[in-house]
């Protein structure tokens, strides 16, 4: 294994612009996706060009996630299935690459090189602008692996090559890392602390994704709401300060943020959900558990009060809003009362989507090595309860929708021809038959029928 020394210089842009491929496969969160198309854009600067398939590409990369067990234990099975495709490759005399990257490297650097030797490269997700040497580095010395999962000095936003937006809906990183370390939760260890990027670096991006097409900015940070970044006097800014500056900028019609921090919605920030027409009526705002005691286990900086008393400001920042939120069942301790609370509070908010979880144990956190692990039955019959019931809040919302109309921003095209996907204000999927003239447009469409999981309409 030989560490990166970053003094090398990029020299293998002539030597890969002949058709040379990559195929990357992300797994996790919308950080992953970002980081994911951030990678992309290195391997094009390299001259890289996407492969339609695995077994077409000369460079494969797993970009992982290590949030849950189960999670992480599928790259390792993805693993196996490509050194399957890479001997075939040998066969027919083409050489392959395989990389992983993100947050199963940072956590699992040893179990990598010890399970999966044949991985040509392994970079965590605060050091693959790096990629350049370290392909440099495997095109130099044939047979070397190289594992980087240093916490870098330097930002990694500061290295890589400009983005351009790929459709009308952009990820934009502004924040990255986590201080809370939550009881349960990996992230602080494989993201490491929080670091906000400054204001006028957000602005230049956000511009560059606005001029190349991009309608509605998704916002994204591990605990995004906590940003605290550097305006261009040197003053600490926070996000409220950041939705505003950004909707200044001409053409941007939706934006977005996520993920918060109950404990960082601050009333300035609440405020933006009146005040900026373009912030759409929609939040993610995790509360994981409505006990107050599975709270305090979690080290959660909240309690079930605090959270509704925020959602009752929202309501009244904006009556339309919509909530969603992240649940975890089965935290040690967790018991039938502290359980029913999680559901009264589904019961008040009335989400209108959520994601839940059964807790996993993950190594090195507080939590895993806690008294009181809930069994698996438990966590299995606990989860099956709360989606039933989240699902219903879902499906009444969608339904709720019929006969209104909403704007949809259409993204992609549907699996019959003639029609279009896009997403509503509210995050919903919504298909109609539209010529494809009308994609990455924001057209207005009244909703004709819903299901659980999505919407339909006709335009209007
Ligand atoms: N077990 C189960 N769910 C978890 N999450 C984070 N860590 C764990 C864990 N150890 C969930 C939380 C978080 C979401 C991204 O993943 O709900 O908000
Ligand atoms: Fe993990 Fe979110 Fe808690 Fe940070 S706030 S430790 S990212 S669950």
């Amino acid at each position: 294994m030989l560490n990166i020394t970053y003094t090398e210089r990029i020299v293998t842009y002539y030597e890969n612009k002949v058709s040379k491929k990559y195929y990357i496969k992300t797994f996790g969160c919308q950080m992953n996706v970002y980081d994911s198309q951030r990678i992309a854009g290195i391997l094009q600067s390299l001259g890289y060009q996407e492969a339609s398939s695995q077994p077409n590409a000369d460079i494969v990369i797993f970009n992982t996630c290590h949030i849950r067990e189960k999670a992480a234990e599928k790259v390792f099975s993805d693993l196996g299935r490509a050194l399957l495709i890479k001997n075939e490759r040998k066969e027919q005399g083409k050489d392959t690459i395989i990389g992983v990257c993100g947050c199963v490297v940072q956590a699992e650097d040893e179990q990598i090189a010890k399970r999966a030797p044949f991985v040509d490269f392994a970079t965590g997700p605060l050091t693959y602008h790096r990629l350049p040497e370290i392909l440099a580095k495997i095109a130099r010395k044939k047979g070397i692996s190289v594992i980087d999962t240093e916490f870098p000095p330097e930002s990694k936003f500061d290295f890589l090559p400009q983005n351009q937006s790929e459709s009308a809906c952009s990820y934009l990183a502004i924040q990255e890392g986590c201080n809370n370390f939550c009881t349960y939760c990996v992230v602080p260890y494989t993201r490491g602390v929080e670091y906000s990027r400054p204001i006028a670096e957000i602005l230049q991006e956000a511009e560059r994704l606005i001029d190349t097409g991009s309608l509605e900015l998704n916002l994204l940070g591990q605990n995004v709401n906590s940003y605290h970044g550097e305006d261009e006097q040197g003053k600490e800014r926070n996000l409220a300060y950041l939705l505003h500056r950004l909707s200044e900028l001409d053409g941007l019609k939706r934006l977005r943020y996520t993920t918060s921090y109950p404990a960082d919605m601050t009333d300035d920030l609440i405020a933006c959900h009146k005040d900026i027409p373009q912030l759409m009526p929609y939040l993610h705002l995790p509360i994981q558990s409505g006990s107050n005691s599975v709270l305090k286990a979690m080290n959660r900086r909240h309690t079930k009060d605090d959270y509704l008393q925020i959602i009752d400001k929202l309501y009244q920042a904006n009556p339309n809003i919509g909530m969603s939120s992240d649940f975890i069942v089965g935290f040690p301790g967790e018991t039938d009362r502290d359980f029913q609370d999680t559901l009264d509070v589904v019961n008040k908010v009335k989400y209108i989507q959520a994601f839940s979880f059964k807790y996993s144990k993950r190594p090195g956190t507080p939590a895993a090595v806690m008294p009181h692990q809930i069994e698996e039955k438990v966590k299995k019959e606990r989860l099956e309860i709360l989606q039933n019931l989240l699902f219903d809040y879902q499906d009444k919302f969608n339904r709720a929708c019929i006969g209104k109309v909403m704007p949809v921003l259409f993204e992609n095209k549907g699996r019959h021809s003639g029609q279009l996907i896009g997403r509503t204000p509210y995050m919903q999927n919504l298909h109609a038959e539209l010529p494809k003239e009308n994609l990455n447009k924001i057209i207005n469409i009244k909703i004709t029928d819903a299901t659980t999981n999505s919407l339909s309409g006709k335009a209007v």
